[in-house]
């Protein structure tokens, strides 16, 4: 699995699992990336697989967070944007909804002690999406949800928020053309490089993301 870059060396897809593991373990006290496929795939969720900590890095420039916002990690698996959220010190409150139940207890016993993470079991769907500033969606579900959640944050949100959408290859399309919606940014993620410049990649293909601006208009 190792990707040799002309003259900087190989590093391998586990060299880069382990760095993950230790910054997981450094923060949370135990592994964020739990073996575990989904047990919600008729509900049209996806596996629990983490965002990678560099992805995490680069997409979180894009929120402008403050004491008084609140992000929303939509589907947050075992806890992984939590783990950064904590990492970083960012100001606000975090909180990220799962419907796994196994996954939500999980990601409840690491949080524990922190007041400004917080971790709900259910659906996004079920969930009053209208105290969130910011949202964080690492492709959690199937297009038909995503519409429905599209739907309700249009229903239920009256101020303006970003929403970045990590892994939306083949989704993007569903906030296109929208009214109220505005693209900030968008691009790719596919190797990770550590600091001395050596590359590993991690995903087969490129996953590409959008940073969108909501601005809250659509509110009933
Ligand atoms: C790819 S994982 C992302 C984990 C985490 N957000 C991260 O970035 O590290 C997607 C998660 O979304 C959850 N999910 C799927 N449908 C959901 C729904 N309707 N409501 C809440 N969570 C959902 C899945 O169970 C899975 O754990």
């Amino acid at each position: 699995m190792g990707r040799r870059v002309a003259g900087q060396g190989v590093l391998t897809y586990d060299d880069f699992l382990r760095h993950e593991e230790q910054i997981d373990r450094s923060v949370c006290g135990r592994s964020l990336e739990e073996p575990y496929r989904s047990r919600f795939e008729d509900d049209g969720a996806h596996d629990p697989t983490p965002t990678p900590y560099f992805v995490l890095e680069e997409l979180f420039a894009y929120f402008d967070f403050h004491e008084g916002s609140h992000l929303l990690d939509v589907g947050c698996g075992t806890g992984r944007v939590l783990a950064h959220f904590l990492r970083e010190g960012l100001p606000g409150r975090a909180t990220g909804v799962e419907l796994d139940p196994w996954l939500a207890q999980f990601a409840q016993a690491w949080t524990e002690g922190h007041p400004q993470l917080e971790v709900i079991s259910g659906s996004a769907l079920d969930l009053d999406l209208s105290p969130y500033t910011d949202f964080y969606l690492f492709n959690p579900f199937d297009q038909g949800v995503l519409q429905q959640f599209i739907e309700q944050v249009e229903a239920q949100v009256a101020h303006p928020v970003t929403l970045i959408h990590m892994s939306d290859n083949g989704d993007t399309w569903r906030y296109v053309g929208r009214s109220g919606w505005s693209e900030v940014a968008s691009g790719e993620f596919q190797d990770y490089r550590d600091e001395q410049g050596h590359r590993a990649r991690v995903y087969d293909w490129p996953q590409h993301y959008t940073v969108w601006h909501y601005d809250g208009t659509n509110a009933v």
